[in-house]
């Protein structure tokens, strides 16, 4: 038996700005960004919030529901193309904000958009060696792209946490199957150099190179798995909505689909997971977590026994396409997205831009500059002092400030409480 997703928990920025007031502000038509790119609202990232509070608070959502779990993680991994530092991996200081064991693995795994794929998979086989114990597998990433680019409109930013376990198939949320397809190219199709903030990107070329990922990973899968019912719903990567749709209709062309069965087929198999990305934007590792996520909310119970297809694509690139069956873990899965969503500030193009600057010089700059957290942020960006990152833990009774060259008694607070 294979590993399994046991549950799953968002974390999305405290602000967005709707697609709507961009297209205003940038003289678009609205109907490019709503229709031809499927999006609605975009994530805002502001200064106190970073790759880490993201991970961390996906992370404590999780574990606010199990707690009993956090004593067992063995291995945390966070998949990641926006890390806060070339060396030191957003795993470590996700590890000590939540206070998770010491005889644990912690590390990072880049890939672009893959990388929490690729950390998923090294979990599932890792909880084969390790039935007691449970993984912790991340997705947290802040896609950013050049103000007035054709890349602006598809930003966002948020995190996912799973929680991996060997499980019996019945009592999984998501059983992963052990068969999987992948598809590896070199290409330079999305890059961000170090000297570089926000990602470059050939956009429509890596469109292009999505979907040859797509075919290269799903001929693989087939040539291993043979013939198979169609799954019920299909999960693809999101870098923008409408991504998905282009997605299922180079799928449905591979299973020789008539255009008004891929209508159909698009309606019924891949729509019901996409309203979150819609209103949060790429989430780059995570876009795909958050499609599952969307389905688990707005699905529920109705998911149990039914099979879905994933799709991850990677730039640079690597694919991989990959099945799983529901179980009645699907109970254990808090719907929490509405509730998140609600909890936003929405802002304008101006105090976007204010933002967007804002947490960009809290990156680059070596002085401190505590933010404010926002009310139910678990965890504060406090800025960088004698070159290290400094958090708060904004739920702990003494709401401390963290950083490695001042260790406090985080072991000693109470993690999953807050104050
Ligand atoms: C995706 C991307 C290339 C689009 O850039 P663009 O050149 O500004 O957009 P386009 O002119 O192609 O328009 C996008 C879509 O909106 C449609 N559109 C344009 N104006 C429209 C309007 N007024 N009403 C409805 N649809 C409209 C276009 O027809 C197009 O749809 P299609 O692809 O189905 O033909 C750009 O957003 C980008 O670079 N994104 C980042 C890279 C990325 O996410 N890559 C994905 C693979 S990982």
């Amino acid at each position: 038996m294979n590993g399994a997703i046991l549950d799953l928990a968002v974390a999305i920025p405290h602000h967005y700005v709707s697609h709507e007031e961009l297209a205003r502000a940038r003289d678009v038509e609205v109907d490019k960004y709503q229709q031809g790119l499927g999006c609605e609202e975009m994530a805002i990232c502001g200064p106190g919030e970073d790759t880490v509070t993201l991970a961390a608070e996906a992370a404590w959502r999780l574990f606010e529901h199990h707690p009993e779990a956090r004593e067992r993680v063995g291995l945390c991994v966070v998949g990641t193309e926006s890390g806060v530092d070339a060396a030191k991996p957003v795993a470590i200081y996700v590890h000590r904000l939540l206070g998770l064991p010491p005889n644990c693995r912690a590390f990072e795994v880049k890939h672009a958009c893959y990388g929490a794929t690729a950390a998923l998979q090294m979990a599932s086989a890792w909880v084969q060696q390790h039935p007691k114990r449970l993984a912790l597998v991340i997705a947290s990433d802040i896609a950013r792209y050049e103000r007035g680019s054709a890349g602006e409109p598809t930003q966002g930013a948020g995190a996912v946490a799973m929680l991996v376990g060997k499980a019996e198939e019945r009592d999984a949320l998501l059983q992963l199957s052990p068969i999987s397809g992948a598809f590896a190219s070199d290409v330079y199709d999305f890059w961000r150099p170090p000297y570089q903030s926000e990602a470059l990107v050939k956009g429509k070329y890596s469109m292009n190179c999505y979907l040859e990922g797509l075919q290269g990973a799903y001929e693989d899968y087939c040539r291993q798995a043979g013939d198979e019912p169609t799954p019920d719903y299909l999960l693809y990567h999101v870098p923008f909505p409408a991504m998905a749709r282009k997605a299922h209709r180079r799928m449905s062309d591979l299973r020789g689909l008539s255009e008004d069965l891929y209508l159909d087929d698009l309606e019924r198999r891949v729509e019901p997971a996409l309203w979150a990305n819609r209103k949060i934007g790429n989430v780059y590792s995570g876009s795909l977590y958050l499609a599952l996520a969307g389905l688990c909310e707005r699905k529920g119970a109705h998911l149990i026994g039914r099979r879905v297809a994933l799709f991850s694509y990677g730039s640079g690139s690597c694919s991989e396409y990959f099945t799983g069956r529901f179980g009645e873990g699907i109970y254990r899965f808090h719907r929490h997205l509405h509730s998140v969503l609600e909890a936003r500030t929405e802002v304008d193009v101006d105090q976007y831009e204010l933002l967007h600057d804002a947490s960009l010089k809290m990156e680059r700059n070596h002085s401190f500059q505590p933010a404010l957290p926002h009310q139910g942020q678990a965890f504060t960006f406090l800025g960088i002092r004698d070159h290290e990152r400094c958090y708060r833990q904004n739920f702990a009774e003494d709401a401390v400030a963290l950083s490695n060259a001042r260790p406090t008694a985080l072991h000693h607070t109470r993690p999953f409480q807050r104050a």
